[in-house]
């Protein structure tokens, strides 16, 4: 990927973090999906009171799009910070998400950025974040 098209969606992420619904954990996070053919789908995490039907900013953005009938996928931004936290640290997915993403995207070229800011981002492959993971494949035997 190129590093203009990096950048876009680190921006896209920043700029989705700010429709975070998160009353509870104040916890605030922005994701912004690419895929393959260059189109980007943006997510914020959604809380509820009931807190099991929060939904993380990573599937609302998988949902979203496949919702729309997309199914490939190239790259995924993440950025999450606290409520009054003065800057953001590295936001890594959860084991949920993680799942989500096996799911769709091809484990060794599917990247995951996570970014403090637009200078200091760290990206990993499907397959770092979720290794031996279980799949449609396993179903099939
Ligand atoms: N959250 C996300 O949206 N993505 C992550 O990668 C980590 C956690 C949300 C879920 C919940 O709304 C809040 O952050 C605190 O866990």
């Amino acid at each position: 990927m190129t590093e203009e098209i990096k950048q876009k969606l680190i921006k896209a992420a920043f700029e989705a973090k700010r429709k975070a619904y998160a009353p509870y954990s104040g916890f605030q996070v922005g994701a912004a999906l690419l895929t393959k053919d260059g189109r980007i789908y943006q997510g914020c995490n959604i809380e509820n009171a009931s807190y099991g039907a929060c939904c993380c900013a990573e599937r609302t953005a998988f949902f979203k799009a496949v919702s729309e009938g997309e199914r490939e996928f190239r790259a995924i931004a993440i950025a999450g910070k606290g409520k009054d936290a003065p800057e953001f640290e590295y936001c890594a997915p959860c084991g949920i998400c993680r799942q989500v993403m096996a799911e769709f995207c091809e484990p060794e070229t599917f990247e995951i950025i996570l970014p403090r800011s637009l200078e200091d981002h760290q990206t990993y492959a499907l397959s770092e974040l979720l290794p031996f993971s279980f799949t449609g494949k396993n179903l099939e035997s």
